[in-house]
């Protein structure tokens, strides 16, 4: 089947779809300037993912913020959303995606417009205290002395997303898991499909029947397991296709 096939028979399965979400990683971000976190120029290939290690975390709090501060906060700071981003908000928008259960902690989705957004591993738009709980906005003030103090109790602040060894969110891993019952048709983007628990979502929904439909420039765990239609390629440049073809005349309803 040539690619164009390929795109025109996932426009299709979309366009026929009870209830369509897309399931997104890190790959997806990569065209907004935020390197992968494994493969050629991964972020763990030049920093250690121990940073992200609650143990550590703990032990060395100057060390691990200087890392964690340098990548989550100064150079995904930095990124705005890529075409992917704005064609997935699009899509919910026009009520073709529920929404997107994703894996990256960039807030890119929000920001693009994406209103149903599940974050699995939680964001970097807030800091919370491990004693007390208390929540602040990550704003470059708390920066100033590392590492940012909570101003409730004196504990350490640590970013709110999940670092190795941390559980899933709750109503984050509730909402992935009735999504996998009810959503029969995947989009999954940008990811290596290695991740536990997040990589068991796809897993489950493939498990009730649905449809997965992969985007990746190289085959991942998913690819030859539960993928049903594999589209190679950069997400931005699927994506932009996937969307031609939604919008063309194979699709006139969509035009509206
Ligand atoms: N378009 C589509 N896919 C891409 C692109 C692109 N432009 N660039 C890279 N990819 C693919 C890679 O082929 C790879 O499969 O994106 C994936 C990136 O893999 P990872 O960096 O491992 O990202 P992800 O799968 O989201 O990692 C899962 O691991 O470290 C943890 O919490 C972190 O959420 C992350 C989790």
């Amino acid at each position: 089947m040539t690619d164009r096939q390929l795109i025109e028979n996932a426009a299709f399965r979309l366009h026929k779809a009870e209830r369509a979400i897309a399931f997104t990683g890190a790959g997806i971000s990569v065209e907004s300037g935020i390197p992968p976190f494994r493969g050629p120029g991964g972020l763990w290939s030049k920093y250690d993912p121990s940073c992200l290690d609650l143990d550590y975390f703990l032990q060395y709090p100057v060390e691990a913020w200087m890392v964690i501060k340098e990548i989550f906060f100064d150079y995904f700071g930095e990124a705005r959303p890529n075409r992917t981003h704005k064609v997935f908000a699009q899509l919910e928008n026009e009520g073709v995606l529920a929404g997107v259960i994703t894996q990256n902690i960039d807030h890119l989705h929000q920001l693009a417009g994406s209103q149903h957004v599940i974050e699995f591993h939680g964001n970097n738009q807030y800091l919370i205290c491990l004693n007390c709980g208390h929540r602040v906005k990550a704003a470059p003030s708390v920066f100033e002395h590392l590492p940012p103090m909570c101003g409730e109790c004196g504990s350490i602040l640590k970013p709110d997303f999940i670092f190795y060894g941390e559980g899933i969110p709750e109503i984050a891993f509730e909402r992935a898991y009735i999504e996998a019952q009810q959503a029969d048709v995947w989009l999954v983007a940008g990811t290596t499909g290695e991740v536990m628990p997040a990589c068991g979502i796809p897993i489950e929904a493939k498990r009730n029947g649905a449809t997965i439909i992969e985007i990746n420039i190289s085959p991942s765990e998913f690819t030859d397991t539960i993928t049903d239609i594999f589209l190679r390629g950069k997400a931005s440049e699927v994506l932009g296709e996937l969307n031609a073809v939604l919008h063309g005349s194979l699709f006139s309803p969509m035009n509206n």
